[in-house]
């Protein structure tokens, strides 16, 4: 099958990539030059927030269906630039939704759960999103732009994406790892509760819910666990065999740009019922972050 992900060179595209790989015919769509490692894909550079470029290289792969794992992420970034976060994660969406629409594609489109405002987490699908933020209000609609613009279309909501995969890039789990290995502190906040999502996992999972179901809608592919960001740290450290100190902090005491949801956490039953790749415990995840990350070191 002629599968398709944008946002390859990052977290749970590049994931995605190397997984779909094994069976499919694979066009990995990033930004910039092919940060992935050598496989099987064909590689396009394509801009998100042109309005155009996703769409033709979509089309000219004659993409069968499409993984959207592409976004513009970096949530302070969003709040400084919010005309380009409308062009890359509203535009970028309508793009590829209009070219499934266009190839009969299924799409897979990826969210995220800041869609809610984290008054009253973990969310179920049924919950009424409530987003904060630019970064929140675009994911928000451009989960809107996929299910309206793409007939066979699932969104898949992640949270707190991390990878220990050579070449990923940096994430809040990877820098606990980083500093307290170099035996510095870490700060983490005590009242944001969250569902860390291994990529490997949530790329397993979109992977699925996009070629082996016919699932349409909302649906929480995250990591089974929700937890304050001092226990995971807690959990990372340990997982690593690393002392040190893990400073809480409270969220309102730093300067953030945006806002963030602190009840957040998603509710990931229906995954659970649906996929046979299951959203992985706290444990087992951290497990497999290990193995990756031990992997990292080694190359
Ligand atoms: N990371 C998280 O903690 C998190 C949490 C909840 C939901 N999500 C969602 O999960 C999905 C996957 O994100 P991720 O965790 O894999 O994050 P990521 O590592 O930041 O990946 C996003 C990718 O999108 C690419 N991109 C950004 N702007 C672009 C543009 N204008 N044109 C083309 N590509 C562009 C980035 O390119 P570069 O590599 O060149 O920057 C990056 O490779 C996204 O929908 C995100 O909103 C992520």
């Amino acid at each position: 099958m002629r599968v398709a992900v944008t946002g390859a060179n990052g977290l749970l595209g590049g994931d995605a990539v190397a997984l779909l790989n094994r069976k499919h015919q694979v066009l990995a769509v990033g930004r910039g030059p092919c940060r992935l490692p050598p496989g099987s894909h064909a590689y396009v550079d394509a801009d998100l927030g042109d309005g155009h470029s996703v769409e033709e290289a979509l089309r000219g792969f004659r993409a069968e269906a499409v993984l959207h794992a592409g976004a513009m992420t970096d949530v302070d970034g969003c709040e400084r630039d919010p005309e380009q976060a409308w062009r890359v994660n509203v535009g970028g969406s309508e793009q590829v939704a209009r070219a499934c629409h266009a190839l009969g594609a299924r799409l897979v489109a990826v969210s995220t759960d800041y869609v809610f405002d984290g008054e009253a987490g973990p969310y179920a699908e049924e919950a009424i999103p409530n987003p904060r933020g630019a970064y929140a209000r675009t994911k928000r609609a451009g989960e809107e732009a996929a299910l309206l613009l793409a007939p066979d279309c699932a969104v898949a909501r992640v949270a707190v994406v991390y990878s220990g995969r050579p070449g990923a890039r940096s994430t809040f789990a990877t820098q606990v790892v980083e500093k307290l290995s170099r035996g510095e502190p870490v700060k983490a906040f005590a009242d944001q509760f969250v569902s860390p999502t291994l990529a490997a996992n949530g790329a397993e999972m979109t992977a699925e819910l996009l070629l082996e179901t016919s699932y349409r809608g909302v649906i929480h592919t995250a990591g089974a666990t929700v937890l304050d960001r001092v226990d995971f740290a807690r959990r990372v450290a340990r997982r690593f065999g690393l002392q040190g100190e893990i400073e809480p902090v409270r969220t309102a005491d730093v300067k953030l740009l945006a806002p963030r949801p602190l009840r957040a956490g998603l509710d990931v039953a229906r995954a659970a019922a649906l996929l046979r790749a299951k959203p992985l415990s706290i444990d087992d995840a951290l497990d497999r972050f290990h193995a990756e990350w031990s992997r990292r070191m080694a190359a």
